[in-house]
């Protein structure tokens, strides 16, 4: 029997952003120095469209010493009634996880990843019937077996895919925001990779920071200022809310950075 993972997005589990924001680890689209304000202003915005979507939004203050804490997709994958609480890939994230795991503690079973198995949640996509998982800088093989094995003991299947240098996460460049449907950008994955899904939507490369997706049915939350993109997901069938990104894709961070869907 198939477990029971759904796309609800009932409630998210989010952080504030970190007064520290500025020093977060960026290698990837780095223009300038990042702005704490106007991140600030961008996850308000962003909170305020997940509850406009229905869910609900718990935030858990920022953790000095952790720039990057607000990215807390990374900090726990939820399968079923269990929380796999893993090991950040990146040294200078890994203790974020640990108030999320206390938090998650009262409404889940806790799994604990062993030592030197890593795993960002970014590494992570539900697609159906299997979890996709990265592997990538920050996704080891055996954080993607430590996954594999809870996935597969609640009914799911798992897929690895490698990550290529070109970006941090999988969910940088792939989202599935609906059942059969793949978004993922043009240069960093390939089909034959992908040759699973009943739809692939393709985002041009040069677009590829919308290929990251939070989708409500129908309704989907994309990065503004991707038009081609944006086209493409109305032509999917999709209706499209747009929010600002900008200071969060200074740091290397996505839509689905900002939160882990807990219910
Ligand atoms: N700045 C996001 C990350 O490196 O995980």
């Amino acid at each position: 029997m198939p477990g029971t993972f759904d796309r609800a997005r009932g409630r998210a589990l989010t952080r504030e952003v970190s007064p520290e924001f500025a020093d977060a680890v960026s290698s990837y689209f780095k223009t300038r120095e990042p702005d704490f304000e106007a991140a600030k202003r961008s996850q308000e915005a962003y909170f305020a469209a997940l509850r406009a979507h229905g869910t609900e939004v718990v935030t858990l203050p920022a953790i000095r010493g952790y720039p990057d804490c607000s990215f807390t997709e990374d900090t726990a994958v939820i399968i079923d009634d269990k929380a796999l609480i893993p090991n950040l890939g990146h040294p200078s994230r890994d203790g974020e996880q640990e108030s999320i795991a206390e938090y998650l503690d009262d409404s889940f079973e806790i799994a604990r990843m062993p030592k030197g198995a890593t795993l960002d949640g970014g590494d992570v996509v539900f697609y159906d019937d299997r979890f996709l998982v990265g592997i990538s800088t920050r996704t080891n093989r055996e954080g993607a077996s430590f996954l594999a094995d809870h996935a597969k003991e609640a009914g799911f299947g798992v897929q690895l895919l490698d990550v290529p240098e070109s970006t941090l996460h999988l969910t940088t460049v792939c989202s599935s925001p609906r059942t059969g449907t793949i978004v993922a950008a043009e240069g960093h994955l390939r089909s034959p990779d992908l040759s699973f899904a009943e739809e692939i939507i393709w985002i041009p490369a040069e677009e590829s920071y919308a290929a990251n997706t939070i989708a409500y049915g129908d309704r989907l939350i994309i990065a503004e200022g991707y038009k081609k993109a944006r086209q493409l997901m109305m032509d999917a069938g999709f209706s499209v809310t747009t929010l600002e990104m900008g200071e969060f894709r200074e740091v290397d961070a996505s839509l689905t950075c900002l939160s882990v869907f807990i219910g």
